[in-house]
């Protein structure tokens, strides 16, 4: 970018500005690393979660000082443009962040997306018009970046959009299969490719306008098909995706804007995104490809709907009878899933864990890792409710120990807990790692009826087992109920 020093300082007093954004970028690019560090386990998380305030703060202060300072025309009116903008994207942000419920959380995810792609889009674009070429080596590695930051953006502007409008239900959820869309793909990818080459060895606005507007509107057709093309079922698992092509795009924008803190950014938020988005995959046992690229070959995908259901005779519980089961266990595992989110459970959860521990009775949480409809949405929701971190196990960690458990509470999960998809080779959830909870003692569990599946749309044999107990009624009440027992009884 060029210099424009509005101001007049003179050159030590820029050479110090531009020190200062330097160390500024480090100090955030490490914070922001430190962040990512903490986020991965849910003991450090707050802390990591305030690393990554800290740092998007130093990185606002030194954009904004050193772009006012070095390279404003009009130093006070872009201090004033400036914040106008941050006040209405700030204000923007805090109103969804407050109002969204924690199981929408994954199309909120989509929309912010969407505008990160945008803005690869438009700094693509200012750049090109800014410096539309000059017959140099360095300008054609310059172009490449323009063309690339509105190929990546755009396919992340309009792919979010979809997938926010599928998550949303605002459009039908069922994969859109056009004849031939594979070769369909391949054919935009191809022209972009050709298009970036073509527009490399352009010159000048007019001639360099015709190639990057094809990329761009190529591209956001490449973005809209690729996710119409995905199931409802694979689309928590796009969004991730879409995280790491946001994260792409802002490098290919850091690139094009010459900004290291952009490139380090991007590139984290980039690799992050593709390891969630493949640690699901295998949680869901799904090909990262074929999700990628809108089923590109048959998988069995969750319907949706219940297939054929076994029912057999099952047995039902009153709290009474949970309080007493539970009383007389040594050891209590704890598996939540969808519904104890749905029913804002853990709440209640949290306070009968206090009870038995204080009873002297073992408690652990199993936390599957795709329990909920996002990645961590159970430890979100116990580190929300005050679950000590140290009883809370991921499904490693405690799937070989169920025998040795008395009782297992399931709190409206059904899927992770389901043992079909280990025996029964022909269920759509075939081959998914699942909670193993049907080896201990007795297991309690919690969900409304019997009528309904959970979310792959496949009845639950664990239901009908000789030692399940179903402790039918919205979980959060019927939690609740079980803590009024065993108050009157204690
Ligand atoms: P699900 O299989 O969705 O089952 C939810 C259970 O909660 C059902 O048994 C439902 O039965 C019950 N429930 C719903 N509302 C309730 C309420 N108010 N009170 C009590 N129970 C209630 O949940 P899961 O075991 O957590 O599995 C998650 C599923 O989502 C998996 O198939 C997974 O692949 C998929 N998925 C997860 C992710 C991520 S990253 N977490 C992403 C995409 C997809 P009732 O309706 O009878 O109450």
């Amino acid at each position: 970018m060029v210099i424009v020093n509005a101001l007049n300082l003179d050159a030590g007093i820029l050479a110090n500005v531009q020190s200062f954004e330097g160390l500024a970028y480090i100090a955030a690019a490490l914070l922001f690393i430190l962040a990512l560090a903490g986020l991965s386990q849910q003991k450090s998380a707050l802390r990591g979660n305030q690393m990554g305030i800290f740092g998007m703060a130093i990185a606002l202060v030194a954009v904004i000082t050193v772009s006012l300072v070095m390279y404003a025309h009009d130093p006070a009116m872009a201090a004033i443009l400036m914040v106008v903008a941050v006040g209405i994207g700030g204000s923007f942000g805090i109103f969804l962040a407050k109002r969204v419920e924690m199981t929408d959380m994954p199309q909120l995810v989509a929309m912010l997306h969407c505008f990160v792609g945008l803005a690869a889009v438009l700094i693509g674009f200012n750049s090109f018009f800014t410096t539309p070429g000059a017959d140099t080596a360095e300008n054609a590695y310059h172009m490449g970046e323009v063309g690339l930051a509105v190929f990546i953006g755009a396919v992340t502007f309009t792919g979010s959009i979809v997938a926010y409008l599928k998550l949303a239900a605002k459009i039908n959820g069922k994969p859109l299969v056009l004849p031939g869309r594979n070769i369909l793909n391949l054919a935009m990818l191809i022209a972009i490719i050709v298009l970036i080459g073509w527009f490399i060895t352009t010159r000048g606005v007019d001639a360099g306008i015709i190639p990057l507007g094809a990329i761009c509107v190529i591209s956001l057709a490449m973005g809209a098909h690729l996710v119409l093309a995905i199931g409802g079922g694979d689309m928590p698992v796009v969004v991730s995706m879409l995280n790491s092509y946001s994260g792409w795009a802002a490098c290919m924008a850091g690139f094009t804007l010459g900004n290291d803190l952009l490139i380090i950014t991007g590139s984290l938020v980039g690799s992050s995104g593709a390891y969630l988005s493949y640690i699901m995959c295998k949680g869901m046992n799904r090909s990262i490809f074929n999700v990628i690229l809108g089923g590109i070959k048959n998988e069995k995908v969750p319907v949706g709907e219940a297939s054929e259901v076994q029912h057999r005779e099952h047995t039902e519980v009153n709290a009474s009878e949970v309080a007493e089961l539970l009383r007389s266990a040594k050891s209590v595992v704890i598996a939540p899933g969808y519904g104890m989110a749905v029913a804002h459970a853990q709440f209640p959860v949290s306070e009968l864990t206090k009870r038995l521990l204080a009873m002297g009775i073992d408690v652990k949480f199993a936390i599957h890792p795709v329990a909920g409809r996002m990645p961590g949405h159970m430890n979100v929701l116990l580190a929300e409710a005050k679950v000590p971190y140290d009883v809370v196990y991921e499904m490693d960690e405690i799937n070989d120990d169920f025998g040795d458990v008395d009782v297992v509470l399931v709190i409206g999960a059904n899927d992770t807990v389901n043992p079909s998809a280990l025996t029964d080779a022909n269920s759509p959830i075939a081959g998914m790692p699942v909670l193993r909870v049907w080896e201990a003692g007795t297991v309690v569990i919690s969900k409304r009826s019997m009528g309904n599946a959970g979310y792959a749309g496949v009845q639950n044999p664990l239901f009908f087992n000789e030692n399940s107990r179903m402790f039918l009624g919205d979980a959060q009440e019927s939690v609740n109920q079980l803590l009024r027992v065993m108050d009157q009884e204690s």
